[in-house]
């Protein structure tokens, strides 16, 4: 397994170039599946969860290529129903395949995808919206066996307790794109990858109104033809690299975003006296952490456009070296804290209380060998390791490899002293230790 090796207290500055998003790629890859003609996708992400998608998809029977970097060509003239527990329980978000095969075969057999680090993953709402569309469900032996032969327009209520599901709204979108007649969405998902989905779903024929908003009306139609499309860039991505800058106080910029999309992290990047300078034509933002004052924020996770939970780990670590008393509260992953104990190695003093953390800032973290255990986790692990005295080991950093793009050589570009090395390279007393 890689380890990512980190000399902390170097400054960062110059340019990075923000990639195109995960979560926008994933249910854009299953989208595909919808029509049989061919999707080319631009701007996607060279990650480990694309090629697992990639792998999915040829399972399920599409011709799968990558003609060159960034691109790929996904054409399903063929499909089978049935996506096995082994490649479901690898990748939540194949929990997106649901919509496009009940849409497509009018029927799905899908395994149940099960829970994961970062909490309890129930795919309730998903369901909801199935039957709301006319399908017949039963579970059996883990897997979800879904009749789908009287699939037509309907109603559904997609908030939960935690808000709109994302997914759960892609599945949504992509099984009512195809059913007869007229379906409404209420609640439903506006992330920014949502409204890509449906753009790409438009360019594909489909017919969907309130894109971008918590109602979608959608009118069925007969088929989708091919189309291609450009990924939107990974918000989350270019918000760990603004993090970043405010922790290491330095100067850098993110280009190739959208800063209407970062909207809730810029306004606590603010409160938090983090300069930035917002260039929406030229895609741009600057972080000026050279005059960063770090006050403490109180931060609340909310769907979209509230402050994504996808952020929060990463915010946290920066939080840690801010003065005074920051509060956290997870709306969405009440769980979602597994970064906390490996920052406490690193000296950070942060409790948690339910589903709140107070973060008491401290003066300096200390490098440390800590271990990622989920994506954002792992991001949070490194941003504290560039910000800490002293070496950081960052272990399995497999984690890493599912969302960010050659994180570490974005990150050496700008200056950082991070590279990626074996565990055996790692010296034997610290493997031990962590
Ligand atoms: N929920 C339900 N029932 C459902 C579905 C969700 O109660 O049927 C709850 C969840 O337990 C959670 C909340 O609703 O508390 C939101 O979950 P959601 O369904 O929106 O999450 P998701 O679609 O499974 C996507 C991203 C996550 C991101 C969340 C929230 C993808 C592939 N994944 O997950 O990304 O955290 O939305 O924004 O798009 C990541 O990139 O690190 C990541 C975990």
């Amino acid at each position: 397994m890689d380890v990512l090796h980190i000399h902390g207290g170097s400054k960062l500055a110059g340019n990075v170039q923000v990639s195109g998003a995960k979560n926008a790629a994933l249910p854009i890859f299953a989208a595909a599946l919808l029509s049989e003609e061919t999707c080319t996708i631009e701007n996607v992400p060279d990650l480990s969860d694309i090629r697992f998608m990639a792998g999915i998809l040829r399972h399920m029977g599409a011709d799968v290529e990558q003609p060159a970097p960034g691109t790929w060509r996904i054409t399903a003239r063929k499909l089978n129903h049935v996506a096995p527990y082994d490649l479901v329980r690898k990748m939540r978000a194949s929990i997106c395949l649901l919509g496009p095969l009940v849409a497509r075969l009018r029927k799905a057999y899908v395994s149940m995808p099960g829970g994961c680090v970062i909490g309890p993953r129930p795919i309730d709402l998903h369901l909801k919206g199935l039957a709301a569309l006319g399908c017949q469900l039963s579970m059996r032996g883990g897997y979800m066996d879904i009749d789908a032969a009287n699939l037509s327009g309907g109603y559904v209520y997609l908030g939960g307790r935690h808000g709109p599901t994302v997914t759960g709204t892609a599945n949504i979108v992509m099984a009512a794109v195809l059913a007869p007649g007229i379906s409404r969405i209420e609640s439903a998902a506006c992330e920014p990858e949502i409204v890509d989905l449906c753009n790409m779903l438009v360019a594909m024929g489909a017919h969907i109104e309130g894109i971008g908003s918590h109602y979608l009306k959608i009118t069925g139609v007969k088929a989708l033809r091919g189309c291609t499309h450009k990924v939107v860039p990974d918000r989350i991505e270019a918000g760990t690299f603004l993090v970043a800058g405010a922790m290491t106080k330095s100067d850098l910029t993110v280009n190739g975003l959208i800063p209407g999309h970062m909207r809730a992290l810029l306004d606590k990047l603010e409160e938090a006296g983090v300069p930035c300078t917002i260039e929406p034509d030229a895609k741009r933002i600057t972080v000026h952490g050279t005059r960063a004052a770090l006050n403490p924020v109180e931060l609340i996770t909310l769907p979209h456009p509230g402050f994504p939970t996808d952020l929060q780990a990463q915010f946290c670590a920066m939080m840690s070296l801010t003065p005074g008393l920051s509060v956290i509260t997870e709306r969405i992953y009440p769980n979602r804290y597994m970064h906390v104990p490996e920052l406490l190695r690193m000296g950070a003093n942060i409790a948690i209380e339910g589903a709140n953390a107070v973060v008491k800032g401290v003066k300096s973290l200390s490098g440390a060998p800590v271990m990622a255990s989920d994506l954002r986790a792992s991001a949070a692990l490194v941003l504290a390791g560039l910000a800490a005295n002293g070496e950081t080991w960052v272990q399995r950093i497999y984690h890493l490899d599912r969302g960010y793009e050659k994180l570490e050589n974005k990150l050496a570009a700008l200056g950082a002293t991070i590279n990626r090395m074996h565990e055996s390279e790692m010296p034997k007393e610290l493997l031990d230790d962590a």
